[in-house]
């Protein structure tokens, strides 16, 4: 049922393996807010391209872009009726991904379909699920509900490296202190490692940090700083092996809403800190010693996580 295992080891490289296909995961799309009735929109995704659209109930369609007649690109086609026109012959797909209609009358083959993606709408992102049916939920963010919050989600563009190289972070304590120069981190004891996801919790007196990786291309935290809230989640798309889409959501308590440009503001400030290494690195499991302890987990994590390759695509 196209599941394989990713299994090979992380030592001395630097690229996913997509000769398995990407990680099955929950992949942002695109925003909720680009997504306009009637009008499709395109998407390179996971090595090949997708289409999205909104159904007649207004429930995201995740789609592979490439027609099964010729290969035209079904994002620069129409909307007719609640079904993807191909701009080309004018073959209609229906939310299924079943080909429903060919003009000329000609019996429809069998294998005309195109790949559907599971698909949800949450945290202000539209997001597809690497699989025929999704292994787990889409990301939460630990200690957020989205009605308790008031968010708002953003897309950052390209980037030049795999997802799963940058949700390392959410677990390499020790570069909070030495690239981010926040106070000597502290490290949770251990981390849970269940449901297609990694938690961890670290309270003291003065700070609560509360994170959450879900797959291995989203990290999100609850973060109490000096008795405030805020809430936090980063997600990558990967374009093709080795270059990614990122997006970010931020959040604060219900009624706080006039503080979402400080954790905006510190989103930036973070991101753009790590930027320099992540736009660089040649990623290797290189030499770890006693406090990698929790990233030793998450690349082991990330080796056994099983991939997929859409049939159609
Ligand atoms: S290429 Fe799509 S209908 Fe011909
Ligand atoms: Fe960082």
């Amino acid at each position: 049922m196209g599941v394989v295992s990713s299994k090979t080891s992380l030592a001395n490289r630097h690229s996913t393996p997509t000769a398995a296909g990407f990680h099955r995961s929950w992949y942002p799309v695109c925003l909720a807010s680009d997504l306009a009735a009637g009008a499709p929109l395109g998407r390179d995704f996971l090595g090949t391209r997708v289409v999205a659209y909104r159904d007649p109930a207004s429930k995201a369609v995740v789609q592979s872009a490439w027609c099964p007649h010729l290969g035209a690109d079904l994002s620069v086609g129409q909307i007719v009726e609640g079904r993807l026109r191909c701009p080309y012959h004018h073959w209609s797909f229906d939310p299924s991904g079943a080909c429903a209609h060919i003009p000329t009358g000609d019996k429809i083959p069998t294998a005309a379909r195109i790949f559907t993606y599971p698909s949800e709408e949450a945290w202000g992102l539209v997001w597809a699920f690497n699989g025929e049916r999704p292994d787990f939920d889409v990301p939460r963010i630990p200690g957020a509900d989205p009605s308790t919050i008031v968010y708002e989600a953003h897309e950052r563009g390209a980037v030049p490296y795999d997802t799963w190289v940058a949700v390392s972070n959410g677990v390499d304590f020790q570069h909070l202190h030495t690239l981010h120069g926040l106070p000597a981190a502290s490290m949770p004891e251990q981390l849970e490692v269940a449901g297609g996801g990694i938690e961890f919790r670290v309270e003291s007196p003065y700070h609560l940090q509360h994170g959450r990786i879900t797959g291995t291309n989203s990290f999100a935290q609850h973060l109490r700083l000096n008795g405030k809230d805020l809430f936090m989640l980063f997600s990558g798309t990967p374009i093709e092996e080795g270059s990614s889409r990122a997006h970010f959501v931020v959040g604060v308590p219900n009624g706080e809403d006039d503080r979402l440009p400080e954790v905006r503001a510190m989103v930036d400030r973070l991101t753009a800190e790590d930027a320099p290494v992540l736009r660089t690195i040649r990623f290797r499991r290189g030499l770890l010693t006693a406090s990698d302890r929790h990233l030793a987990r998450y690349f082991k994590y990330v080796e056994e996580f099983p991939c997929f390759l859409p049939p159609e695509r």
